[in-house]
């Protein structure tokens, strides 16, 4: 299997100490072509109403608006996984995840080592460089960032 599928980057910024912190949020290159992403957050209360804005942008001289600008009712999408193209994103990563699990969210939010997998990319991508922002809402105001690039290189052996 040929393709790249890989973290390049990633930023967590919170806008509210006295809800959220970030100890980690970081790469780690474990060979040419896999990228370990580890996050640690801590919410401090009880998150009950969250919304998620995700938005990709793909590079061409800078990064561009590309196909997706949504905002996410987040406790909705983990009662019913019903957002294909969310539950797309959910699925790469929910492994390497503790927040499997309904709302409201508090305390430690874990991501350890997830690296992105191309089989379970089912949609065609074209190759590049992207980023995908998600900027979460809690009670309707923004609480943090959560921003990570990736690139993708199609296969090009078969
Ligand atoms: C994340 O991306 C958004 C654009 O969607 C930008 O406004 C924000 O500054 C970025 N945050 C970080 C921490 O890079
Ligand atoms: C920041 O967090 C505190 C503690 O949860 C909360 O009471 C307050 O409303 C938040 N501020 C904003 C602007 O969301
Ligand atoms: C966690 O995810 C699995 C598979 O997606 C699902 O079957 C299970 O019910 C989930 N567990 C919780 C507590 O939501």
């Amino acid at each position: 299997d040929a393709a790249i599928f890989k973290f390049t980057n990633v930023a967590c910024e919170t806008y509210n100490k006295s809800w959220v912190t970030f100890s980690q949020c970081r790469l780690k290159a474990v060979s040419r072509d896999r990228v370990f992403l580890n996050i640690r957050a801590y919410i401090y209360y009880p998150a009950h109403r969250i919304m998620v804005r995700g938005k990709i942008f793909k590079r061409a001289n800078g990064y561009k608006p590309w196909l997706y600008d949504k905002k996410v009712d987040a406790c909705a999408f983990i009662r019913q996984k019903s957002n294909p193209l969310v539950l797309l994103v959910y699925n790469l990563f929910k492994d390497f995840s503790n927040i499997n699990h309904t709302c409201p969210y508090e305390g430690e939010q874990v991501i350890k080592d997830f690296y992105l997998q191309q089989d379970l990319l089912r949609v065609p991508l074209p190759s590049g460089d992207y980023m995908l922002t998600l900027q979460w809402y809690f009670d309707k105001k923004p609480q943090f960032d959560t921003n990570v690039s990736f690139s993708f290189v199609e296969n090009i052996i078969s």
